[in-house]
């Protein structure tokens, strides 16, 4: 590790390396796996908000402030002061300049996530807590955005699930180097094939819950779903 790190520094840098996995990671996984519900249709999907909405409003909030915005704010904050600091945090190993490569994409994917990520939960979450409402986050209105303006926001969305996948399985490798669980060669080689594999399997699910949206027919409940100059798919039909 650097050795330029402050005590302090290398404390935050830990922390920051923890919340990567645990947990804005843990969360990407069954984020993606709960959207992935899409496959099955609008009523599966919607099944999925509705649990979430029937929590208790206070423990909902506490959930999401304390295991997903808190953490994630910290991360994406601190990471990018990783990157504006600019003294890479590499670990020599026999990877070599590819390993430098893949590191320097982690970097440009947090950057990319970050952007993303605003977009996102602004469009998601605090849409929907300014007053939108459910039907906003529902499939309907997931089906209408990504069928609109000549699929732009399929492929926003395809570019963002594949840096975050990108983001959390090399993440993943990196980690268990820097906190020592992988040492030796072999064992670093191990861990980079499962990272590899990680990485496909995390874009098929989150590209698959794309297509559900855009395959299955919506229910054409939502005043959104009903905008027929804006969906092409009805277009289509
Ligand atoms: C298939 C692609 C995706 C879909 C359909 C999707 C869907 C959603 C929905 C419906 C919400 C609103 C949840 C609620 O307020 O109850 C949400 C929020 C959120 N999403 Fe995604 N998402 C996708 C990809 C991602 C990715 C790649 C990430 C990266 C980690 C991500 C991170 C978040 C975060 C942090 C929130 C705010 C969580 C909350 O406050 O409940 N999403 N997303
Ligand atoms: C929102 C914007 C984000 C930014 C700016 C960002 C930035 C970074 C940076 C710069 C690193 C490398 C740290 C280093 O050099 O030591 C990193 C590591 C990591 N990030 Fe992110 N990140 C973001 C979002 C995410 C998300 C959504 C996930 C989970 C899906 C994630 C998971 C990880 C993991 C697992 C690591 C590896 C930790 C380690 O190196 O020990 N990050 N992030």
């Amino acid at each position: 590790m650097a050795a330029s790190l402050t005590k302090e520094n290398f404390f935050w840098h830990k922390v920051h390396s923890l919340t990567g996995i645990v947990p804005v990671g843990f969360y990407m996984l069954q984020h993606l796996s709960l959207n992935s519900f899409s496959i099955a249709g609008p009523e599966k999907f919607n099944g999925v908000i509705d649990f979430f909405e029937s929590l208790p409003k206070h423990i909902l909030l506490a959930l999401e402030v304390g295991a997903i915005w808190l953490p994630l704010l910290f991360h994406a904050v601190y990471g990018l002061f990783i990157v504006n600091r600019g003294k890479p945090n590499y670990f020599g190993t026999r990877f070599g300049w590819s390993q430098n490569r893949m590191y320097l994409l982690q970097r440009i994917s947090g950057m990319f996530l970050f952007v993303f990520l605003a977009y996102h939960v602004y469009t998601t979450t605090i849409t929907k807590y300014l007053g939108a409402g459910a039907e906003s986050i529902k499939f309907d209105a997931w089906h209408t955005k990504l069928t609109s303006f000549g699929y732009i926001f399929t492929i926003v969305y395809m570019l963002g699930i594949l840096a975050a996948s990108y983001h959390l399985a090399y993440g993943i490798w990196n980690f268990c180097i820097r906190w020592g669980i992988t040492i030796s060669d072999r064992a670093q080689e191990r861990v980079q094939k499962f990272s590899l594999g990680l990485f496909v399997a995390v874009t098929l699910l989150g590209w698959g819950a794309l297509a559900g949206f855009i395959i299955r027919k919506p229910m054409g409940t939502t005043a959104a779903a009903q905008t027929p100059v804006l969906t092409q798919a009805s277009v289509r039909s």
